[in-house]
């Protein structure tokens, strides 16, 4: 209680008093208060133990999901519980809080601490993650087309894996490790780049297809056709794994891996149900060689 105070006192500090100049010391401050809770001696245990709770989380979600647990589901979008819509929010609303801190928390440590680490390397990084979240955070879910309101805990939920991957994410790329400038040529680097930048146009070409199946005022479903739905059920959450592969692949680093492996098992789970989902509502109609998630073979 006294160290949740203390830290509190510390955050508002470093935002009233803020001047122009850095200054949060992160690495002491994750020491001071955020080490022990993840059983850390040090900055790389601390990084690598943040990334395994990321890991963990997605061999749960995964474990789920092969041994066909319930509620391993989502109940969000078109799973939500339409009973509940006294603790729902509206789609665009429940987007934008969630997601908002995957933005706000690496732009804050940018801020507001010395980010010993940010280089131009580093910045080209963090920019494909700031990027994906602000598209996701400001302008999606004022797109957004009939979307299903979410419950407040799906919300809730959300919101504490964006403070967190935020916060890893960020951390590690402002903080931990400073890439060199020879990194930009390295193959993996411009190879990731370009892997990212391929999923991340499948993921918005998918979700202008999704926005358009639906006229002003509907909320129901409809088949989605063309751009990678020709192959897959769930076209966007194909583009945004490929998009974090890409990632993954251009900082080779554990906490980018571990945030890959947990979308995979998040969205992946996802598009199997979504698979379903089609192919019980639609029947014949719906085309049977497409797959669920990845074309081809799942
Ligand atoms: N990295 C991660 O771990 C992670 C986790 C979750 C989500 N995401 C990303 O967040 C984005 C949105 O996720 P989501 O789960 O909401 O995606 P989704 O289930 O595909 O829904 C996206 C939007 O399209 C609408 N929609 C979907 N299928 C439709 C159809 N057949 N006909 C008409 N409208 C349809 C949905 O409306 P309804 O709301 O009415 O269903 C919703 O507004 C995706 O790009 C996903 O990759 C990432």
């Amino acid at each position: 209680m006294q160290r949740t105070a203390s830290l509190v006192l510390e955050v508002s500090t470093a935002v009233v008093v803020y001047t122009g100049k850095k200054m949060v010391n992160i690495e002491l401050f994750a020491r001071k208060y955020f080490y022990d809770i993840v059983w850390a001696a040090n900055d790389d245990g601390f990084v690598r133990n943040l990334s395994f709770i990321l890991l963990a989380e997605a061999a749960i979600i995964a474990c789920g999901e092969l041994m066909r647990v319930k509620v391993a589901k989502a109940v969000y979008g078109r799973y939500s519980d339409s009973g509940a819509k006294k603790w729902s929010m509206s789609a665009a609303k429940s987007w934008f809080i969630q997601e908002i801190p995957s933005l706000l928390v690496p732009l804050s440590l940018i801020v507001w601490t010395d980010a010993p680490a940010l280089n131009v390397t580093n910045w080209l990084l963090l920019g494909l993650f700031m990027f994906h979240y602000t598209h996701r955070s400001l302008l999606y879910p004022f797109l957004i087309r009939g979307g299903k309101p979410s419950h407040i805990q799906v919300v809730f939920s959300s919101f504490a894996f964006c403070m967190f991957n935020g916060f890893l994410q960020g951390y590690f790329l402002t903080s931990h490790q400073p890439y060199t400038k020879d990194w930009l040529a390295q193959p993996n680097f411009i190879l990731g780049v370009v892997i990212y930048c391929v999923g991340a146009f499948i993921n918005l070409q998918s979700h202008h297809i999704l926005r358009s199946l639906r006229k002003p005022g509907e909320s129901g479903y409809k088949i989605p056709k063309g751009g990678m739905f020709e192959y897959v059920s769930a076209a966007n959450y194909f583009g945004e794994v490929v998009e974090w592969g890409g990632y993954a692949l251009a900082s080779w680093s554990l906490p980018a891996l571990a945030f890959f492996l947990h979308s995979v098992c998040f969205l992946g789970s996802r598009s199997i149900h979504h698979h379903k989902f089609y192919q019980d509502k639609f029947k014949g109609e719906y085309p049977r060689r497409r797959k669920a998630f990845i074309p081809y073979l799942l």
